[in-house]
């Protein structure tokens, strides 16, 4: 059943979803003790920073299907597990070699490559884990869930997109630019809009809105991650800027004024696309202007 969305303050909202998922990973946490290292590696990653985005988006789908956030704190938690995962082997020397993440020294910086590599393995394995031991969602849900999330972070998915961004196979041109972003940061805010439906058990059409809409909020939030490496500051992000002079961006391609106009193109596409769900997608049409809000 899907509810009418009250308009409760989007930023008071994402503070609270903020919060809710903090006290949740404190809660987990220790069910992954290992090896010391490991621990202290495994919680920095986790731990300290981060805005929340792909839990907040868990969270604003569930509450559009009428589910309490409590029975989706896993998944919100899992998709970030695996968006920390993606962060830290980002940073590696061998692909964007990167010191600083959410405003501290990133993980490899902090510890070593090889303890960064096996965080991101333990933060990949534990978000299946995290899912697989959720036995209060039926056990269709949660196979249909594991699937999704395996195929949107996979090769076809995130870890192909990381791939193409430091190998493109083709000369760099728009459609192949989109291509690697869809894939490298679509596909996993893509899952973040599925996943609570998929939990509430939604109709195909609502799925395919959601993902394709997820698509396109990924793009808008990295072409906006990009234009942040010109236009932002380190304090703000949190992390390097100008680093992306010599990368994969339509900014190199095609200057900024050019890609912001192709980012606000896409902003009409995606209201396009929620006025195919129910309330015209209630608060997801409010995420929007706050993804590109960021920027300042
Ligand atoms: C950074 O993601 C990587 C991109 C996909 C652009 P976020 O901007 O969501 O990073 P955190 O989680 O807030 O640090
Ligand atoms: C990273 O893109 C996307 C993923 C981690 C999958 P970027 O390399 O632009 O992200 P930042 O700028 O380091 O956060
Ligand atoms: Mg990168
Ligand atoms: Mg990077
Ligand atoms: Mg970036």
């Amino acid at each position: 059943m899907i509810t009418t969305i009250n308009s409760i303050d989007l930023y008071q909202y994402f503070q609270e979803s903020q919060n809710r998922l903090e006290t949740y990973l404190q809660k987990v946490i220790d069910q992954f003790k290992t090896h010391p290292q490991l621990d202290d590696a495994f919680s920095y990653a986790l731990i300290g920073g981060g805005k929340r985005f792909r839990p907040f988006l868990v969270y604003s789908v569930a509450d559009f299907y009428d589910i309490p956030h409590e029975e989706v704190d896993c998944v919100a938690a899992a998709i970030e597990f695996i968006h920390c995962y993606s962060l830290v082997h980002d940073d590696l020397p061998d692909m964007d070699n990167s010191e600083l993440r959410r405003g501290k020294p990133s993980c490899w910086k902090q510890f070593d490559t090889a303890t960064a590599i096996l965080v991101g393995d333990a933060l990949l394995t534990a978000a299946f884990q995290l899912i697989g031991d959720a036995s209060h969602i039926g056990a269709g849900a949660r196979v249909n869930l594991v699937s999704m999330l395996a195929h949107q972070a996979g090769t076809q998915g995130m870890v192909g997109g990381q791939m193409y961004d430091l190998y493109p196979t083709v000369p760099k041109d728009i459609s192949s630019i989109l291509k690697m972003q869809h894939l490298k940061t679509g596909c996993l805010i893509a899952a973040s809009c599925q996943a609570s439906a998929i939990v509430a058990g939604a109709t195909e059409a609502e799925l395919n809105t959601l993902k394709e809409f997820g698509f396109l909020l990924g793009l808008i939030f990295q072409i906006t991650d990009d234009i942040l490496d010109v236009e932002g500051n380190e304090l703000a992000t949190g992390k390097p800027i100008q680093q992306d002079g010599e990368k994969n961006t339509l900014i190199n391609l095609l200057g900024l004024e050019e890609t912001k106009n192709l980012l606000n193109k896409m902003v009409l596409e995606s209201h396009d696309l929620l006025a195919l769900l129910p309330h015209q997608g209630g608060r997801l049409q409010q995420i929007i202007p706050w993804a590109l809000e960021r920027r300042k």
